[in-house]
């Protein structure tokens, strides 16, 4: 039997069906709050994530699928989807001379060569804003209460907010001195992936998973202490509108983030037990001139769809998202079989889901099939009264059951489901 790759898992049944609700559901939020739909390639040069998540990033060093193309050209697949959408920005210069922020959201894969475990797959799916050409507190702001009423509106209430400030590149040379200085004693007491950090990205220490009860990493200095003026005031500003916003956060100096393109506000939205970060983004105002574009400041996030998939599981009960049909239309013969067909082809083309018998089923075997599709209706179809134009309809909630025109099926069922 071929199985499929470690690291990823089929989305089907009721998996599937929360997929499709989430994704409903951030199609909605996304447009209302007046972002445009982008899908940017699955693959893109190598050149690009290298240039824009970082180097010496977990992801780029150790998480990444690379391969050749035949044109010997070095692709990855993404790992991400910050990048893609910068990268099409400026190959299609929407950037101009506007005044209005540019805003896209996107729902897709992404490739990650992680060791798997429940919540953490090698193939996942992220649900994205980004929002161009607005530099205000403001917009991020926006931009978290967006995920954070998404969140909440997929039934998630156990989670919260957690934010922090990186501030801007003096703030956090000045800060990374600090902690060299503070960690320098203490290098050998770190972790082995933590004492390579310290050489090359030593803010990333303080988001050490492997080690996140060693006192020396609780006690290092914070980037509070080390703020300029502008990032503390871009830092206030964003508390304060996420007050009038009624978002529910809290201030956490670890969250530093796993990608190299953040300065002043990131963000996490993390679990009640804070074992699982649903989603993160932050303001990155340099990644597009890093990658070849004009200045141009831009916030955004990325959630894990399967991470939510998982959570809503964990507290939906099966029933609302049970899969269930509006109508089954019984039949047994040939004549009743044609209009059997015919009818549920009306049905369907007015948005009601439909079933006919297929499978040459008796009537019996057709009545219990309805009952395991969850069908709200039958419709029961025999030859006399198909003569005379008639079919029976039955609740099959109330059990009650009447005849009527079949001319008269479509409309009585679009004012009854
Ligand atoms: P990220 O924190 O690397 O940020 O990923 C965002 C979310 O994707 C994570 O919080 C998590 O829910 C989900 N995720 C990441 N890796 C996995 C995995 N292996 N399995 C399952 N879920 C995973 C970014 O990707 C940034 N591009 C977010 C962003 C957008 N920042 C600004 N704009």
């Amino acid at each position: 039997m071929i199985t499929k790759p470690k690291g990823t898992y089929d989305l089907l049944d009721i998996e599937g069906r929360i997929y499709k609700f989430i994704e409903q559901t951030a199609t909605n939020f996304a447009e209302n709050y007046n972002y445009e739909f982008i899908r940017t390639p699955i693959f893109e040069s190598s050149e690009l994530f290298h240039r824009g998540v970082g180097e010496t990033t977990d992801i780029i060093t150790k998480e990444t699928y690379n391969f050749k193309d035949r044109g010997d050209r070095e692709m990855t697949l993404r790992p991400e989807g910050t990048a893609g959408v910068v990268r099409s920005v400026i190959e299609n210069k929407l950037y101009g001379n506007r005044h209005d922020v540019l805003k896209y959201y996107y729902l897709g894969t992404m490739y990650r060569y992680e060791r798997p475990q429940k919540g953490r797959y090698r193939e996942l799916t992220q649900f994205g804003v980004e929002a161009f050409n607005s530099d205000d507190p403001l917009t991020d702001a926006e931009v978290i209460s967006l995920g954070y009423y998404f969140i909440k509106s997929l039934g998630i209430e156990k989670f919260s907010v957690h934010i922090n400030t990186l501030g801007d590149a003096e703030s956090r040379d000045n800060y990374r001195d600090a902690l060299l200085e503070y960690l320098k004693p203490h290098i050998n007491d770190l972790c082995e992936d933590c004492q390579k950090r310290y050489k090359t990205n030593p803010l990333r220490i303080l988001d050490c998973k492997a080690d996140k009860d060693n006192p020396i990493l609780k006690n290092t200095p914070k980037i509070s202490g080390y703020l300029t003026p502008d990032s503390k005031k871009r830092f206030q500003k964003l508390q304060s509108y996420l007050n009038y916003l009624d978002v529910d956060y809290e201030i956490n100096e670890n969250i530093v983030r796993g990608l190299d393109y953040y300065d002043h506000n990131v963000w996490e939205y993390v679990t009640e037990d804070e074992a699982v970060a649903l989603g993160g983004g932050g303001r990155y105002n340099h990644l597009v001139e890093t990658l070849g574009g004009p200045a141009l400041p831009a916030v955004g996030f990325g959630l894990g769809v399967d991470r939510l998939i998982l959570e809503i599981k964990k507290i939906t009960p099966e029933q609302p998202l049970e899969k269930c049909i509006d109508a089954y239309i019984m039949c047994i013969n040939e004549e009743e079989k044609i209009h059997a067909i015919t009818l549920a082809q009306d049905l369907r083309l007015n948005g009601i889901i439909a079933e006919v018998n297929s499978n040459n089923l008796s009537l019996k075997a057709q009545f219990k099939l309805a009952d395991t599709l969850n069908s709200s209706f039958l419709i029961i179809l025999n030859s006399e009264d198909l003569q005379k134009g008639i079919i029976t309809i039955k609740d099959n909630q109330t059990k009650e059951e009447f005849k009527m025109d079949e001319d008269e099926v479509v409309d009585w069922l679009i004012g009854n489901i």
